[in-house]
């Protein structure tokens, strides 16, 4: 009987992890991860066989936030069949919410604050032995927030890893939540970050994506005198990192020293995600972005001269409170004007805290899926345009995993941040591998490596 129990408690305990939202959700995730790995937990792919549910959260828009209570109804049931599972929300509805998520959500038994998740192991440890549940949502950062967490040793990484450089945001556009959930804008120390990445590229990282709700401000704060470019030349000179990629960039703060990066740096990718909203000037105003249709498009023909292959993706929203016909033919023509690669456009919103929830004018439900399926279908017809003139080129592939395409298909991305399924096998996860494009689709393409499969067998180049 004894050996019994002894063999139980060697099992490790089972945490399923459910992420929405923005890819620094994605990191945080991986912190929980990688602290509670210490404290004897393992990942699990179903929900049904988890000890523990962590459920991180995103509110940005109505939508996603309806998601999460959605998911959070479904749960209940699992709850009521295994009444010991432990039922976490992290993220920024948690930090929104707080303990009014434990009274809507009876089956919910731990809330915890974006700047908490270093309290989690701790949290988890008591409410199993019995503790009440809690809702821990401070409104200052914990000790700690930005190190690493938990033992490095144990760190698995996928080939893509993110690393948040920056938490929070002092833009206060008139839309947005962030600043609410997030908090003021800190940044890591650059040495920290080095670390980190170095860490990650010696697990088998081969491209590290830096992330920030605004990269371009990276530094503010700081007693170091470090600019995000300062960040970016770091990392490329000091580690052997083979790509990288950043995102969020702010038009108003993307500045000649950064764009020069993409000039100078081997390893940053030709790819930058450059959020605009709106092509009206009237709107822009009103969301307090802190430049026109025509500042922003002059940032574009800089990076264009900089870095003539360069691909632009960008967010936009339809539907703003005040927005007139007119304001909309307006974005319609600055995606004509900009051709982007790729574009993610949303329905404006009302959120908690912001000033437009309470701006008059609003635009009905009704106009605003109309003018998002135009501009979608606008939008479609020039990614499709971009992704067949790739059609013939060789790209340089990195190899990130299955494809969701079918069997015996691999899946990755061009330097320009484009999607590739081919056929291929798992041993080539982590190679940069060149493919001729053949085919190109909506939101993908399709290609052959230009080397034979056996060929591609040997060791990593
Ligand atoms: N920091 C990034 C954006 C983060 S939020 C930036 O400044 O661009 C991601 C996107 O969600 C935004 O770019 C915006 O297009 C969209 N979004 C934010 N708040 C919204 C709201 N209230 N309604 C609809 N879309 C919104
Ligand atoms: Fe939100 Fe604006 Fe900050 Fe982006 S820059 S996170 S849209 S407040
Ligand atoms: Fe969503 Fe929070 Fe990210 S609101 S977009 S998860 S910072």
């Amino acid at each position: 009987m004894e050996g019994l129990c002894v063999a139980q408690s060697a099992q490790p305990l089972g945490l399923y992890v459910h992420t929405f939202g923005c890819q620094m959700n994605t990191y945080d995730s991986l912190r929980v991860q990688r602290l509670l790995a210490q404290d004897g937990y393992a990942l699990t792919t179903n929900a049904t066989d988890a000890d523990v549910i962590f459920i991180n959260t995103c509110s940005v828009r109505e939508k996603a936030e309806q998601k999460v209570f959605s998911l959070l109804g479904r749960l209940r049931r699992l709850k009521s069949r295994k009444p010991s599972l432990v039922i976490v929300v992290g993220g920024c509805v948690a930090q929104q919410l707080g303990s009014t998520l434990l009274e809507r959500f009876p089956h919910v038994d731990v809330v915890v604050g974006t700047r908490a998740l270093g309290s989690l192991p701790h949290i988890l440890r008591s409410v199993r032995r019995g503790a009440s549940r809690v809702a821990h949502v401070p409104d200052q950062d914990e000790e700690g927030w930005r190190e690493l967490f938990g033992q490095t040793e144990a760190w698995v990484t996928d080939v893509v890893a993110p690393v948040t450089v920056m938490q929070g945001c002092d833009n206060f556009c008139t839309y947005c939540i962030v600043p609410y959930v997030r908090g003021r804008e800190r940044s890591r120390p650059s040495r920290e970050i080095l670390r980190e990445v170095q860490l990650l590229v010696e697990k088998g990282a081969r491209e590290v994506l830096l992330l920030g709700q605004n990269v371009n401000s990276y530094g503010k704060g700081l007693e170091e005198k470090t600019r995000f470019s300062d960040l970016l030349r770091l990392l490329a000179r000091e580690t052997d990192v083979v790509r990288l990629r950043f995102t969020t960039s702010h038009p108003k703060d993307l500045t000649d020293d950064l764009i020069q990066c993409f000039v100078d740096l081997s390893p940053l990718c030709p790819h930058i995600h450059l959020p605009f909203q709106s092509g009206s000037d009237r709107i822009l105003k009103r969301m307090h972005r802190g430049y026109s249709a025509e500042e922003y498009f002059r940032k574009v023909e800089r990076l264009r001269a900089a870095c003539p292959e360069i691909s632009i993706s960008a967010d936009v929203m339809v539907g703003f409170p005040g927005e007139t016909r007119e304001d909309f033919e307006r974005t319609l023509d600055l995606l004509r004007t900009v051709e982007f690669d790729s574009l993610f456009s949303f329905r404006y919103s009302d959120r908690p805290h912001t000033a437009a929830r309470l701006f008059p004018d609003k635009v009905s439900e009704e106009e605003k899926a109309h003018r998002l399926t135009e501009l979608q279908a606008l939008q479609a017809a020039i990614t499709l345009k971009k992704n067949l003139m790739e059609v013939g080129q060789v790209r340089e592939v990195l190899v990130e995993s299955t494809s969701k395409s079918g069997q015996g298909q691999m899946s990755g991305r061009t330097p320009h941040n484009r999607i590739v399924n081919f056929e291929g096998s798992q041993a080539l996860k982590g190679r940069l591998i060149p493919v001729t494009i053949t085919e190109a689709y909506a939101h993908s393409l399709k290609g052959r490596p230009v080397f034979p499969l056996e060929d591609l067998s040997g060791q990593r180049p």
